[in-house]
């Protein structure tokens, strides 16, 4: 029998990436909760049970993990009800909408012993991964800094459900783009070069979009020896323009992945050696989604096998990082008044 998942919150994630990887892994989507009818009658024709709330999933006897997928301002309440039932819990980024609610929800993950992940899926990447070992044999030399490109489209009405649109709501979301596309790339620095980032700034914009989350932003932060980062983030870059790229400099040489960045594999990764010359990186596993890796090595974790993928102390690092961010380009001037002065 595969391995069981319940599902608290049915929507775009859940129903496009996570569902399609559990059943390419053999895995069973046992359970979801979600308030929406049309979210729990999709999960019905999965085979899924459907629940009235977490509570009553989590303490259903086959769900084996659970993933949490709603929007960020309840992601706490969910993880709290896996944590009550003792179940691991991979919960979907940022860990949740404000540095108090994820540091209350670390208490109770501590205090019941729960496995833990936030589910940062590029880290599962086969791109990713590859450009990993690069860094880590010493192919780019030694590394100097991480340059990522993370954008989209996310307009007033924009809803991949045809639904509400909480990204845009700073009380559900935790901000704008910064909090919904940072937690990644801070995330696969950590990942990539193995050091996360230990100092930040961050500039934000209010600049396309006429609603009261940042559309735009950017980062910079270093790393404790020394490795220099820029992100950025933005909400306001048209689809068809180049939005997802990734660089990581080394005194020796350039790694480039282009497209890499996203729910699905696929992209492309270029060497470039202090010489000039360029040659594609072979990727291992290259056609094996993020998603599908992510709920593979969670559930050995939960089986008693590797756990280094899933970090409740790093994931709360990266928490503290992006609340550190909001603070600091709040002490900027009022980004609104430049949003009201036009280009
Ligand atoms: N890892 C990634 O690449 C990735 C991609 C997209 C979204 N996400 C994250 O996944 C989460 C969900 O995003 P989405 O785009 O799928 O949102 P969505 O709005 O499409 O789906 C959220 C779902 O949660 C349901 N919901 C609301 N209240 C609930 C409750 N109390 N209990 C159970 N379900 C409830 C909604 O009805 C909806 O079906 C967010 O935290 C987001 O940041 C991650």
């Amino acid at each position: 029998m595969g391995f069981g998942w319940g599902i608290v919150g049915f929507g775009w994630v859940a129903q496009d990436h996570m569902a399609p990887a559990l059943a390419a892994t053999g895995h069973r989507l046992v359970a979801v909760t979600d308030p929406d009818p049309g979210a729990r009658g999709r999960a019905a024709a999965l085979g899924a049970r459907t629940y009235a709330d977490a509570d009553a999933l989590a303490a259903d006897p086959a769900v084996e993990a659970i993933y949490v997928a709603t929007p960020n301002h309840l992601h706490a309440e969910a993880v709290a009800a896996a944590a009550r039932a003792g179940k691991p819990v991979l919960c979907e980024k940022p860990m949740a909408a404000t540095l108090a609610a994820a540091e209350e929800m670390s208490r109770q993950v501590r205090r019941a012993g729960i496995l833990y992940g936030t589910a940062f899926d590029q880290r599962h990447h086969p791109a990713h991964r590859a450009l990993r070992e690069a860094v880590m044999a010493g192919r780019i030399g030694r590394p100097t800094a991480i340059r990522i490109l993370y954008a989209c489209w996310v307009g007033p009405d924009w809803a991949e459900t045809g639904r509400e649109n909480w990204r845009i709501d700073p009380g559900k979301a935790g901000g704008g783009a910064l909090i919904d596309l940072a937690p990644h790339g801070l995330d696969l620095v950590d990942f990539l070069v193995g050091e996360p980032l230990v100092e930040i700034r961050a500039l934000l914009q209010q600049r396309v979009h006429g609603y009261p989350a940042d559309d735009g932003g950017v980062l910079i932060g270093r790393t404790d020896s020394g490795i220099l980062a820029s992100l950025h983030v933005a909400y306001n870059c048209p689809e068809r323009l180049p939005r997802r790229r990734l660089e990581i400099q080394g005194a020796a040489g350039l790694l480039t992945a282009i497209d890499t960045m996203g729910q699905d594999s696929g992209g492309r990764v270029d060497l470039q050696d202090a010489d000039g010359r360029v040659a594609s990186l072979n990727i291992r596993d290259a056609e094996i989604s993020p998603f599908r890796a992510q709920a593979e090595r969670f559930a050995e974790a939960v089986r008693g096998g590797d756990r280094s993928a899933f970090s409740l102390e790093r994931d709360l690092h990266t928490m503290r990082l992006l609340d550190l961010a909001y603070r600091d380009a709040a002490r900027s001037p009022n980004v609104s008044a430049a949003v009201a002065a036009g280009p």
